[in-house]
């Protein structure tokens, strides 16, 4: 039996039980995956990015540097109010809560991050998920995907999972993949739709 996607009665409590459940201001190891994320984009800056789960606001403070305008979005109030004050001296960025797939902007973006979060989905979900975020993407507009590699029994899908679910999606949808990087912790893959 397929796990049910993690909602927000799973991450409702971490955020009440601690701040930064994964360290995400403190961590040496996050720090250097942002560092990553951030250089795997080929454009200085973009339009108008979408940051699906950008949980307390670390990454998506410095992802705003390089972009016009910026949506996060967020499953958690808890864990969006911290992000809304972290990022008030930003104010290219906005905020709103949903549960994506199921909730999603209606937009048009020309970068999508999905870092850390494909895997609280059930199969369905990211199906779902997939189709609207291909939908969503402008022509010419790129997908990046972080992803963390390990078992995680809780949660309903893996790191690799994600990653090769919209690998086998880019195909039929004819996203093309520009780059992939992947080390013994994390996995890293960037598509653009095409402009044509
Ligand atoms: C592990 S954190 C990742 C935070 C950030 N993206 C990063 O890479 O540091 C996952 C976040 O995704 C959020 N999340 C999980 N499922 C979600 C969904 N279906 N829709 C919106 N947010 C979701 C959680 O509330 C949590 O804040």
């Amino acid at each position: 039996m397929t796990h049910p996607s993690l909602g927000a009665d799973f991450f409702e409590p971490l955020y009440q039980a601690a701040p930064d459940p994964w360290q995400f201001e403190t961590s040496t190891y996050e720090a250097a995956k942002y560092a990553a994320t951030l250089a795997a984009l080929p454009r200085p800056q973009y339009r108008s990015a979408l940051e699906i789960g950008g949980s307390i606001g670390v990454l998506t403070e410095r992802l705003a540097t390089r972009c016009a305008a910026l949506l996060s979005v967020d499953l958690s109030p808890t864990a969006q109010a911290q992000a809304i004050a972290r990022c008030q001296h930003l104010p290219q960025v906005g905020f709103d809560i949903m549960n994506v797939p199921h909730d999603y902007p209606a937009a048009r973006f020309d970068l999508i991050l999905l870092s850390e979060v494909g895997y609280y989905w059930c199969w369905d979900d990211l199906r779902l998920a997939q189709q609207k975020i291909y939908a969503s993407l402008e022509p010419g507009g790129q997908l990046l995907l972080v992803h963390w590699l390990h078992d995680a029994p809780s949660y309903p899908l893996r790191g690799d999972d994600v990653h090769n679910a919209f690998s086998e999606f880019a195909v039929a949808s004819q996203l093309t993949h520009l780059s992939g990087s992947r080390n013994t912790d994390y996995r890293l893959d960037l598509y653009e739709r095409p402009s044509g």
